[in-house]
């Protein structure tokens, strides 16, 4: 695997790939990888010749009281699993390589970025916005791959990605879970054992919610069941919130939809989310 930090050495490495005919994926990632990257690197193996993943901790979409600073960095056991992955080539470059002195432009999206996380965080899908685009620049890959934990995060760089007709095509592969169901992420190295426990209790609440709406019962009272059974496990909650999977506004039961959440426990902001289309038989 090459690991390249400098636009200048990676423009020579993707163009060999270009040159020999080889279509390239990117996994763009903020490193402390687990098993959920992995996934997004074996899809991109299946789709694709060459598999280019970026490990950049993005100081744009954190917010000032957020954790950018204790963010977990773990070069060297990353770049171990990327290579032993298979993964042809590591774009890490520095801050100031991503934002060189002068940097003044930002992304920013309408629509799908303006509730949930957007609200709860204000700045951070233009934070994301503005390095997806860059990446994908500096890359220029033929496909993308995120993951659907970060659901309104696919949302909006699908957005990007035909708003600025990058020609890449988005790749959304489903969210890991422990054996308990908790999805995977990087975040859950913060939680304490009690914490990590009882954390649980969100992809139980979502999926009891998901089930109550798909057997045909009313959204406000399962939305509500969940709200009370995360606040009964100790989350301060962010959202719970019901919407249509395509555009991220109002649900109509007559078409997907997905039941998203963000809580905190102890400290640490999980988010979570589920598919829910309700069952004709129901
Ligand atoms: O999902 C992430 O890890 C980040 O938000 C991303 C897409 C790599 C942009 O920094």
């Amino acid at each position: 695997m090459q690991t390249i930090r400098h636009l200048a050495e990676l423009r020579p490495a993707t163009g060999a790939f270009r040159a020999a005919g080889e279509s390239i994926a990117l996994v763009p990632t903020m490193g402390a990888l687990h098993a959920g990257h992995l996934a997004l690197v074996t899809e991109a193996k299946r789709l694709a010749k060459r598999v280019a993943v970026s490990i950049f901790v993005n100081p744009k979409q954190f917010g000032p009281n957020e954790d950018l600073d204790k963010y977990p960095r773990r070069e060297a056991a990353d770049a171990r699993m990327l290579t032993e992955a298979g993964v042809d080539l590591l774009w890490t470059p520095g801050v100031d390589e991503m934002y060189p002195a002068g940097f003044a432009s930002n992304i920013s999206v309408g629509g799908v970025s303006e509730g949930l996380d957007g609200a709860a965080r204000p700045g951070h899908f233009d934070g994301v916005a503005t390095v997806v685009a860059k990446l994908f620049n500096q890359v220029r890959p033929d496909i993308a791959l995120f993951g659907e934990k970060d659901f309104q995060q696919l949302a909006v760089i699908r957005r990007i990605a035909a708003d600025l007709d990058t020609g890449i095509e988005i790749v959304g592969v489903p969210t890991q879970r422990d054996d308990d169901g908790l999805a995977l992420s990087s975040r859950n190295a913060y939680l304490l054992p009690e914490d990590r426990v009882a954390a649980v209790a969100l992809p139980r609440a979502l999926g009891a919610a998901a089930k109550a709406i798909g057997d045909g019962g009313a959204f406000a009272p399962a939305l509500t069941a969940a709200r009370d059974a995360l606040a009964a496990a100790g989350f301060a909650i962010d959202y719970v919130e019901l919407v249509d999977a395509e555009t991220l506004g109002a649900p109509d039961a007559a078409r997907p939809m997905r039941l998203l959440a963000a809580a905190r426990i102890g400290g640490t902001r999980l988010i979570d989310n589920i598919a829910v289309a309700v069952n004709e038989q129901g």
